[in-house]
Formats: structure tokens, C-alpha cells, sequence
């Protein structure tokens, strides 16, 4: 086999947020690749950095009182902690915000500009005369210029889905001051994108460069046009200058993607200088570059990041391995359910493998949304772990332990069943080199399977009961051994830990796929100790739990600050036929809702169908028996009360997803409305 030389790199997270398992996903599928490419011998290195730069990170730091510096510093150090919790091994972790990366940026800049591939030209933008600032999308809003909803985002209307130019909301104000923007025009520096039109149809089309429902999207853009980028923003800004245009800065998707590139640079000077950057990063090179990104940022390494790279004369990515989103039970994340999970706040509950297991049997190289249902998560690992793999080692070693003096027999009594399972690493081996990790994880469940099967055929502790037969229990034990060994070096890329321990407890100097070759006899073991716990239901509930909590916790700097959790307290309650207790009241979740648009609805003189910003990341559709009583109009920016954790229902004219508490019926009925201080998310107690 030919070793190859791999850089394997994660998309970098923003410095201005803790990392979230849906995070974690994509981490753990580029960390077991890693692992496994290196298990089969391969020179692999695996580099990270926080993405430090950008307006978010620069005002969030203002708010704090702190310079951006002291932020970008602190979030690393969490962001890195969070991951070594999971056993994701980077050899290096940067910041996009280093001395290496500015001058990396710049000269991949300069050579793009000396080829012509820059242009300048002025932008009128709103902009913000009270914070001396342009103003992005987001720090924008007003009223949607079509279906006229007040409060909406500088990019689009989430009540009406219509998109415009900020310069076009009705109204609009400042998020940062709550000033009226005015229009200023200033000079952006634009990077030429359709100079690499046919060059980028051609590149995405390469074997095995994107998934080929990626590349499928991708033309879809090819057809509508490539358009020029816009790569400066003024100051102030959080980020490197533009060399040769004072107070302009580059946008933080330039100097993003360059961080591989610095951070790969900075892991050379630092710990590895036998090897080479251009080894690596020149345009003839050999070596292979391997981008890990989530599905949503595909649009930035697909196109903008190969053209930049090509425009200075650089190689560009080999793959670009896309994931796509996570799921929990069945529902987007979300912080009223408690499942919009914190790294910290899962390996402060639960065991980061078992996770790592229950990715790993879900994923493939295809761009599939992943969902982890906790009741399947602690089903699987409790069954394939605990109660296959696991069991395997803990019913044959105690009689090692106890009666063979923790020696394996000096014969292996079942070479065909042993060599039967060293064989099947090859298929096992493929599915990993491929990103075809469910696969993997189905065969060695297999295998896991028949050596249980084995085991009870056997049944090691009858023959043990009966004198004379001490050299086949000592047999069975051993091959019995043999296979859970092997079975640990097949899982070891997706559970290291396990594999560390297994390793030790073997006494083995290698544990790589080539190492399960040796069949172990006559070999010395240590003490067995019990090697995962199962998954315990309580500490998943304490775990979304505290998820729910964690609203207003630094955990979570980017969350409102306004949402907060209380717990329900009811005194006294009245006795009365169906008494229930705290408890079940405050399984209720009742938060504070804000009405973003109403509607009739065709088919039901009693519905109206309401959009309603409950604090998440997308309001929510409710339908609700209030015709009768409101006119669609009169509700809009209206506070309400919604049950924000009652299961969706599905209705003929779609899903509802909470329930707007009422008082009375028919033409008596109110809705119970908070006053005005009351902000969409805050709990209801
Ligand atoms: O989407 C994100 O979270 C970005 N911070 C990813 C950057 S990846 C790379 F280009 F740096
Ligand atoms: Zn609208």
C-alpha cells in the first residue's frame, strides 16, 4: 500500500458561540476519518481553528466591555476543551485571527488582484449614523415592503418568505441604536467570480470532489450566474485590513477558508517542521486536502474558496465531504424542548463515545440530515455496546483472570471463526476509507453478533462447572477474547477510549486495523474492568433539562438574553376534581409569543392560521379556533401565551405546532396577552 499525505480539516466554528452537538456531528464524522485513513497507515494530518473575525464577534465583545481579543480568546479555549471532551484529536487548533493568516490572506489577495480578478466600485448601503456603521442584513429591520409586517430582517420577511435589499424595508431602523438608517454610498472591493465560471463547472464535476447532489445544486447556480463577491467592509471592523485600502477590511468568508490553509502553516512552525507547506499546498501537489463542512456552506468552498485558491496560483481541495443537519427526535433543535443541546452540557451528563457510536451508525457519505433520537441512542448503545461488544469481553475474561493466570491458550481452538473475522476487516476498512461509517458499524455489529453466538454455543461457564474440561473453557475464553479484540480494532477510529482501554488490557503495542492480523496466543491479558456503563435514562432527562436552562447561561452567549427559566410555583393549589401536582404543571411549557402574521383559512370558519416568534430560530405556524373573535390584522404584534411543548398536530391544512391559550369562547373569547415588556421566548410561570 502506498501511503497517501491527507490534510483533513473541520469547518472552523465562530468564535462568538459555544459549540452545539449539531456542531458535533460533522466533527466526529472528519475526526473518525482521520482515525481510520491513520489506522490503515496513512499520513494524516488534522487541523481546526476558531473562525475569530466579522461584526457579530466585534459587537459582542463591545457589549461585554471587552476588546475582541480577550473574546476570541476565551471562546477557543472553550471550544477547545469541548472537543477534546468528544476525543476530537486535532494535531492543531488556530484562530483565523493570527499574523500567519493575515499574511496568507494577503497574498492570496495581491495575486488575485495583480491577475485581474479584483474590482472596486461603490455600494450604497444603510447605514447607522448614530454607531458610525454599515449596517449588514441582520442588524436591519422594518416593515416588509409587500405584505407590510412590521419588525422584519434587512434580507426577508419571515411572515410573507418574500426576499429584498435592506434599502427596500419600509421604516427601517437600526437593531444596533434604533436609529433610521441612511443611505451612504462607499467603495467594495469585489472579487471577479465569473472569471472562473467554466473553470468551477469543470472543477465540481471532478471525480470525487463534492457529493454528486451537491454538484447537481451547484449547476443550478452555474445557470442563474455567477455574480461578482463582495470581499470588503468598512471599518469599524474585526478583522485585516485590505492591503492598499485604508479603513477597508476583508469580509470574514475570505479570511475564513485561508485559516486551513494558516493554521496547517502555524502546526508546521510549531510542532512538525519536517514537514511542508508546499508539500502540500502547491498547485502540482500530490498530497490531498479533505474539506469537512456542513451543507450550508457549501456555496463558500464549492466556488468562492477553489477560485480564490486558483486565481494565487494554489492547489485546491481534493473532497469536500458535506454532512448535513441534525435532527433531534424527529425536530429541528430547539431551546423551549431542551434539545438544543451544548457539547458541555452532554459530556456533563453523558458519555461522549456512545455518541460518537450512535453518529457513526448513522452516517454515510451521502448529504443526509441526521436525527438523534434519544429513546434509539440509548437503545442502540445499550444493546450493541454494552450488551454485545462489551459482554463479549466480560463473559470470557473472568475466567481467564480467575483460572488461567491471565494467559490466553497457547492454541487458537478456532483458527477458521478467528480468520473469518481478520478477513472481514477488508470490507470494513473500505467502508471507512469511503465515509460509508453506517456500513462499517452494520458489519461489525455482525461480527459482534457471531461471536455471541459462539459464546452461548459454548457456554464457557457450563463446561466450567464440570472437572476436566479446563482447557476448553480456556480455549473458548481465549478465542472468545480474539474476537472481541478484533472487534475493538475495527470500532477504535469511532470509540477511542474504548479502544485505549482495550489495548491495555491486551498488553498490545499496536492496535491499528494491520495489527489484527497476529492472532493472540499464549499471550498475557490484564484484570478485566467493566469497560462503558449503559446509557442512563435519567441523565438524558437531566440533560434537556438543563438544556432548557442553559437559555441563560454562558453557555450560550449568543442567546437572547431576555429569555428566562423559572420554575413554576403554584401555592395553594384549590382542590378541586382533576388536581394535578407541580411536577405535572411544569411539564407545561407556556412561553411568551409574538403574532408575526395572521391569516384566514380557506376551509374553516373557525381557524385562523398564525406565525408566531416564540424566541427560536423560526417562528412557528399555530392554528388557532379564534376567527370568530380577532380579524387576522388586529393580532399582528400581538403578545400571546403558547404552549410552546405540546406535540405538533397535523391538521388538513397543516401541521400545528403549539396552542395560543385562550380565556372564554366563541365571541367572548380573549386571548390572554402579556403586556408589552414581555419578549417572545420568556417563560410563563
Ligand atoms: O459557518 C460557519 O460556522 C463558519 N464559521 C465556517 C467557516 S469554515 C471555513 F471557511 F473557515
Ligand atoms: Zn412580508
Amino acid at each position: 500500500m502506498s501511503v497517501r499525505k491527507i490534510l483533513v480539516t473541520n469547518a472552523l466554528p465562530y468564535a462568538n458561540g459555544s459549540i452545539h452537538l449539531g456542531h458535533i456531528l460533522g466533527y466526529i464524522q472528519a475526526d473518525i476519518w482521520v482515525r481510520a485513513m491513520r489506522s490503515m497507515g496513512h499520513d494524516v494530518t488534522y487541523v481546526c481553528a476558531d473562525d475569530a473575525h466579522g461584526t457579530a464577534i466585534m459587537l459582542r465583545a463591545e457589549k461585554d466591555g471587552i476588546r475582541p481579543e480577550m473574546h476570541i480568546a476565551a471562546m477557543q479555549k472553550e471550544h477547545e476543551a469541548d472537543f477534546a471532551a468528544f476525543n476530537i484529536a486535532f494535531d492543531h487548533y488556530d484562530s483565523t485571527h493570527s499574523d500567519t493568516n493575515k499574511n496568507r490572506v494577503q497574498e492570496i489577495y495581491i495575486k488575485n488582484r495583480e491577475a485581474g480578478h479584483i474590482d472596486v466600485r461603490p455600494v450604497t448601503q444603510l447605514f447607522d449614523p448614530k454607531k458610525n456603521l454599515f449596517l449588514s442584513d441582520r442588524f436591519i429591520k422594518g416593515t416588509c415592503p409587500k405584505c407590510k409586517t412590521e419588525d422584519q430582517y434587512g434580507d426577508s420577511c419571515e411572515a410573507c418568505g418574500t426576499t429584498y435589499n435592506a434599502t427596500e424595508l419600509l421604516d427601517p431602523r437600526s437593531t444596533l441604536s434604533d436609529a433610521t438608517p441612511i443611505h451612504k454610498s462607499s467603495d467594495h472591493y469585489f472579487f471577479k467570480l465569473p472569471h472562473f465560471e467554466q473553470y468551477l463547472q469543470q472543477w465540481t464535476r471532478d471525480a470525487g470532489r463534492l457529493p454528486v447532489s451537491i454538484a447537481n445544486k451547484l449547476d443550478e447556480w452555474f445557470e442563474a450566474g455567477l455574480a461578482d463577491w463582495d470581499i470588503s467592509r468598512d471599518a469599524p471592523y474585526f478583522g485585516f485590513e485590505i492591503p492598499d485600502a485604508p479603513n477597508k477590511f476583508f469580509y470574514v468568508w475570505v479570511d475564513a477558508p485561508v485559516g486551513y490553509m494558516s493554521s496547517f502553516e502555524n502546526y508546521i512552525q510549531s510542532k512538525r517542521p519536517d514537514l511542508s507547506f508546499n508539500d502540500y499546498w502547491k498547485k502540482d501537489s500530490t498530497a490531498e486536502v479533505y474539506h469537512f463542512i456542513g451543507k450550508d456552506i457549501v456555496y463558500f468552498h464549492a466556488l468562492f474558496w477553489p477560485a480564490m485558491l486558483e486565481g494565487a496560483g494554489y492547489r485546491t481541495p481534493t473532497t469536500l465531504s458535506v454532512n448535513g443537519f441534525l435532527t433531534v427526535n424527529g425536530q429541528k433543535m430547539s431551546k423551549s424542548r431542551g434539545t438544543f443541546i451544548n457539547a458541555s452540557t452532554y459530556t456533563a451528563n453523558l458519555n461522549p463515545e456512545q455518541l460518537r457510536y450512535y453518529f457513526a451508525s448513522k452516517l454515510s457519505n451521502k448529504v443526509e440530515d441526521s436525527d438523534l433520537n434519544l429513546e434509539d441512542f440509548s437503545q442502540k448503545v445499550n444493546s450493541d455496546l454494552v450488551g454485545k461488544v462489551v459482554n463479549i469481553a466480560s463473559r470470557c475474561a473472568k475466567f481467564i483472570n480467575s483460572s488461567f493466570n491471565d494467559t490466553l491458550s497457547a492454541q487458537c481452538a478456532e483458527p477458521e471463526l478467528v480468520t473469518q473475522f481478520i478477513d472481514a476487516g477488508q470490507s470494513i476498512i473500505q467502508a471507512y476509507e469511503a465515509r460509508e461509517f453506517s456500513t462499517a458499524i452494520r458489519q461489525i455489529m455482525a461480527l459482534a453478533d457471531q461471536a455471541n453466538q459462539y459464546i452461548d454455543e459454548k457456554k464457557p461457564w457450563a463446561l466450567a462447572k464440570i472437572e476436566g474440561n479446563e482447557q476448553q473453557v480456556h480455549d473458548v475464553c481465549s478465542v472468545g477474547l480474539n474476537l472481541f479484540r478484533q472487534l475493538a480494532v475495527y470500532l477504535a477510529p469511532v470509540l477511542p477510549q474504548l479502544a485505549n482501554d482495550v489495548q491495555a488490557f491486551f498488553n498490545l503495542e499496536d492496535f491499528n486495523f494491520a495489527s489484527r492480523t497476529q492472532i493472540l496466543v499464549n499471550h498475557p491479558i490484564c484484570k478485566f474492568t467493566p469497560l462503558m456503563q449503559r446509557v442512563d435514562k435519567k441523565a438524558i432527562e437531566q440533560m434537556i433539562e438543563q438544556s432548557k436552562d442553559s437559555l441563560t447561561t454562558a453557555q450560550e452567549p449568543a442567546a437572547p438574553e431576555k429569555t428566562k427559566t423559572k420554575k413554576a410555583a403554584v401555592k395553594d393549589a384549590t382542590p378541586a376534581q382533576d388536581v394535578i401536582s407541580i411536577d405535572d404543571f411544569s411539564k407545561i411549557n407556556l412561553r411568551v409569543g409574538r403574532v408575526l402574521a395572521a391569516q384566514t383559512v380557506d376551509g374553516s370558519d373557525k381557524l385562523l392560521q398564525l406565525t408566531v416568534d416564540l424566541g427560536e430560530a423560526e417562528p412557528r405556524q399555530i392554528f388557532s379556533g379564534i376567527r370568530e373573535r380577532y380579524a387576522p390584522e388586529a393580532l399582528v404584534q400581538k403578545l400571546v401565551v403558547v404552549v410552546a411543548n405540546l406535540a405538533p398536530r397535523k391538521m388538513r391544512f397543516g401541521i400545528s405546532n403549539g396552542m395560543v391559550l385562550c380565556a372564554g369562547q366563541g365571541k367572548n373569547l380573549s386571548i390572554i396577552s402579556p403586556d408589552e415588556h414581555a419578549q417572545p421566548g420568556d417563560v410563563v410561570s
